[in-house]
């Protein structure tokens, strides 16, 4: 995958992208990353990229012609490799909301360029003319679209092939499966008096299993139940699953005849 980012803060891209897995994937050739300077792509001899808004209000505003340039530099400089699904990305917190599964539709293209905002906002012809998708990766603001590029660029190189080892492997990720990840535990088994749970320790592997899904669906239904509504779920997980609601059911019940409600 061949992936593009362009932004006025190049050096902040460093060490985050040639660190630990995504430094590995770079280093292994499964990604080739480059960083652009938006600033030499401006056509004024003050480097300028921002300009004062239309119609008067404050703060300055990112002009179209440094990205658009940008992008047909970079779309130049590609033109030999074989990159046919190519998307350009611009983040926003006015875009559509990041998760897991973009991060999965994103790891099937071959060339990824995204543009990093900052200061007051975007010209609206870069939105409407340039950018294909615009992504948010929450609802806050952060000072620009560096951060967020990171985290989609880590989320979606750890998803290509090769990229992470068997022991490091996906499928078992919180969200791979549409359910949060079941605690897991390692030595010692006994860590100031607080235990890990005998299941783990009895060798049997099917009941480890069970366990492990049971863990999964409470630890959904506790913190995030609306991703049980999309998630696939077997016979034995949903009798579980109503177990649980009469049982949670039932002590909400206790507990409000306590409290006298
Ligand atoms: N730029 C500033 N805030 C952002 C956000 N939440 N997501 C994407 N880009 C941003």
């Amino acid at each position: 995958m061949k992936i593009d980012i362009i932004t006025l803060f190049p050096t902040m891209f460093e060490k985050p992208f040639s660190e630990s897995i995504i430094g590995r994937a770079r280093k292994n050739k499964i990604v080739d990353i480059t960083i652009w300077n938006l600033r030499d792509f401006s056509t004024n001899k003050h480097k300028t990229v921002d300009d004062y808004p239309f119609g008067g209000g404050g703060g300055m505003i990112l002009a179209p012609e440094p990205f658009f340039r940008a992008v047909e530099h970079i779309k130049q400089v590609n033109r030999n490799l074989f990159l046919p699904r190519g998307k350009i990305i611009l983040m926003s917190p006015q875009g559509e909301r990041f998760n897991q599964k973009k991060a999965v539709e994103l790891s099937h293209y071959d060339h990824l360029i995204i543009l990093c905002g900052h200061y007051e906002g975007f010209d609206e012809r870069i939105r409407e003319y340039l950018a294909e998708e615009e992504i948010s990766i929450g609802d806050y603001v952060l000072t620009g679209g560096e951060l967020p590029a990171m985290v989609v660029v880590d989320s979606v190189v750890r998803l290509l092939p090769g990229v992470l080892g068997n022991s490091e492997a996906t499928e078992e990720d919180s969200f791979s499966r549409g359910l949060l990840e079941y605690p897991q535990y390692t030595r010692p088994r006994d860590f100031r008096g607080y235990l890990v749970p005998d299941v783990l320790l009895s060798g049997n592997h099917k009941e480890i299993a069970r366990w492990r899904r049971e863990q999964s669906l409470l630890r959904t239904l506790k913190r995030r139940p609306e991703m049980l509504e999309n998630c696939e779920l077997t016979k034995e997980d949903i009798e579980f699953l109503k177990k649980l609601k009469i049982k949670g059911t039932a002590s909400n019940n206790e507990s409000r005849k306590k409290e006298n409600i």
